[in-house]
């Protein structure tokens, strides 16, 4: 069942994103402040966190967003599955949620952006294969040798149907 995060997720939330090895203490520090100011007001701001919830564990969040001052591009901020639930299919189904739902509100593209470093070749793959484009890479970005690469899905609206609102272009 996929449901909106509630704050009282966010230790549990913070703890398997911390357990996938991805993530640095500071980038775990970073998503404790963007969840408790998601709580205390940036839902009203148009941004979107949903977990994946199985027989009442928690297994996985997405959290994504308008861009300001843009028609219609948003981000997927983050998506992480817990380490023993990857490869099951959890973060497709999770990422084809945001898709939907960012499409509802009007999205034309979702940005999405990650590391260069071997670290994350099975994250690139992932993003690869569920039909995002490398749209820019930005040299050194991170650190030295590690790079920001942005994928780019986009969006055509062809026509309604339960479910789906828009389809990839
Ligand atoms: C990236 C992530 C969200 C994908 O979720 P997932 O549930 O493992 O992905 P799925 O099972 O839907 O898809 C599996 C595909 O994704 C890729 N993949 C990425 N990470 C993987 C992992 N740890 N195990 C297996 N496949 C992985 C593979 O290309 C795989 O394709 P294949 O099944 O044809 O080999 C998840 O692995 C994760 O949380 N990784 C760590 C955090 C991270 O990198 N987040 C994105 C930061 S930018």
């Amino acid at each position: 069942m996929i449901r909106p995060a509630a704050a009282v997720d966010t230790p549990t939330l913070l703890q398997m994103t911390a357990a996938t090895g991805y993530f640095k203490p500071m980038e775990v520090d970073a998503l404790q402040e963007v969840l408790d100011d998601y709580h205390d007001r940036e839902q009203f701001d148009g941004n979107r966190c949903f977990v994946l919830e199985e027989a009442g564990s928690l297994v996985g969040f997405v959290y994504h967003a308008p861009e300001p001052m843009t028609e219609g591009s948003w981000s997927l901020w983050w998506i992480v599955v817990r380490p023993d639930a990857q490869g099951k299919g959890h973060g497709g189904m999770l990422l084809d949620f945001v898709e939907g739902d960012a499409c509802r509100q009007g999205a034309r593209m979702l940005f999405v952006e990650t590391s260069g470093l071997p670290l994350y070749e099975s994250t690139r793959q992932f993003y690869l294969r569920n039909g995002y484009h490398e749209e820019a890479r930005v040299r050194d970005y991170y650190a030295e040798g590690d790079d920001q690469i942005y994928y780019r899905k986009r969006f055509a609206t062809l026509e309604k149907s339960p479910g789906r609102d828009c389809y990839s272009a």
